[in-house]
């Protein structure tokens, strides 16, 4: 790859994808001491999507990102780079991106996976940019996906409560024209550090018989400390990207935030002494699904007919480190241009390669197993979803 002079950075592709099954907060009064009422009040969430077992953070991220690169028109192997932020990787090693470009059949992209926690697909769109910036990639697919069901404590009632599965992604694109993307804010305070952490399994403390009795291969959290640092950073990180797009907050149209926790969502509206409906939240269906959340909320707020050209836009997300991120964009593309993207790309289509000679145990945790094998009386009968159809699944739930 060779360098060129700065160049113009587009948005010009998204997609997301969600798991069919679907985990209401009903079904968590079945597993901890908790209530729909106390989880609808302090977080605004209601339901969250689990991942079948068939499913990962590879084969959620490439069906995210084949939509995204059909949305923007291209084929697999116009896709110069590839980006996977997460913090739930399909393994240590290799790279999810790795796992991602064989499965949508991308034969020439260099590919790595960005560890920002909840930031991350921020860190990764930014990553990006100034990979086009510097005439080092010119089509870069940016995936925030994240499989966090698997990693949750479910005795541990101020966690297990907040997250999801899902994945979203955007195709950057080299222009001529203008640049859509004009400011981009990255911060880290390592302060938060173990504010919200996964304690095992790295080198600090290697997987054995011992850690997995201690736990801690599974999200620990500070929740207040985690809340007061999201209030204090979302709308400075937010501003500061808008100042350097050389905007007032005023002139901004749509916020798409972090889906965290919809008290907070409204701390940085207040911050930013902006109104709730420029301020884009889709929680409830879907929980925290960290690096995904953004990607996924963006797609969901064009397909809606939130956003259109002209638009300035902001994504602004916070996580674990502590990490905050923040981009602001004009938006430049017909919103209709994704219509058909989650026809043309099913998830039955795509493969994540295994290797050969090894199998995963049964990556569900039990009681979570348990509870989806036993749905509540009228809820959907599950045996009759297509796996990996949230459209399906929605079809058949009851009104
Ligand atoms: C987790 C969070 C919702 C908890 O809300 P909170 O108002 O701070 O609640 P607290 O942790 O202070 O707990 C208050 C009480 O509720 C209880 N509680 C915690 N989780 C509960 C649950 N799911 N159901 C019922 N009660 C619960 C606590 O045990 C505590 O009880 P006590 O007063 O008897 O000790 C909130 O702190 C939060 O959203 N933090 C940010 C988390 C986040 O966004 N993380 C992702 C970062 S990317």
């Amino acid at each position: 790859m060779t360098v060129s002079s700065q160049r113009s950075v587009r948005l010009t592709g998204w997609g997301r994808y969600a798991p069919a099954q679907v985990l209401t907060n009903a079904d968590l009064e079945r597993m901890v001491d908790t209530s729909d009422e106390w989880i609808v009040t302090r977080t605004g969430i209601r339901e969250r999507h689990v991942a079948a077992a068939h499913e990962t953070t590879a084969s959620m991220g490439a069906i995210a990102g084949l939509r995204a690169i059909h949305t923007a028109g291209l084929q697999p192997d116009d896709i110069d780079l590839i980006i996977v932020a997460t913090l739930s990787p399909d393994h240590w090693m290799p790279s999810t991106a790795a796992l991602v470009k064989e499965a949508i059949g991308n034969t020439r992209a260099p590919a790595f996976d960005v560890a920002a926690a909840c930031s991350g697909f921020v860190y990764g769109y930014a990553t990006a940019s100034a990979y086009i910036g510097a005439g080092l990639a010119s089509n870069v697919l940016v995936i925030g996906a994240e499989l966090l069901t698997r990693y949750l404590d479910y005795t541990d009632r101020g966690t297990c409560i907040l997250f999801g599965d899902g994945a979203g992604a955007v195709v950057l694109s080299a222009s001529d024209e203008p640049t859509s993307t004009v400011g981009i804010e990255l911060t880290t305070d390592p302060q938060g550090a173990y504010m919200i952490w996964l304690p095992a399994g790295g080198s600090a403390s290697p997987p054995s018989a011992e850690t997995v009795a201690r736990g801690e291969h599974k999200i620990r959290m500070e929740g207040r400390e985690t809340y007061r640092f999201a209030t204090r950073t979302l709308a400075s990180t937010a501003l500061a990207a808008v100042a350097k797009a050389g905007w007032t907050q005023d002139e901004v149209d749509l916020i798409i935030p972090h889906q965290a926790n919809a008290r907070i969502i409204e701390a940085v509206a207040k911050g930013l002494d902006l109104p709730m409906d420029r301020i884009f939240v889709n929680l409830d269906r879907y929980g925290n699904t960290s690096a995904a959340s953004v990607p996924i909320a963006l797609t969901e707020a064009v397909a809606e007919g939130r956003v259109k050209p002209g638009d300035k836009i902001v994504f602004v997300a916070f996580g674990a480190g502590f990490t905050s991120g923040a981009v602001a964009l004009e938006w430049t593309e017909d919103p209709a241009r994704a219509r058909d993207a989650d026809q043309v790309v099913r998830p039955e289509h795509v493969t994540v390669r295994k290797p050969v000679d090894w199998d995963s145990v049964d990556p569900i945790p039990p009681v979570l197993a348990e509870v989806l094998a036993k749905p509540l009386p009228g809820h959907m009968d599950l045996s009759d979803v297509v796996p990996g159809e949230p459209e399906h699944a929605h079809a058949h739930a009851p009104d």
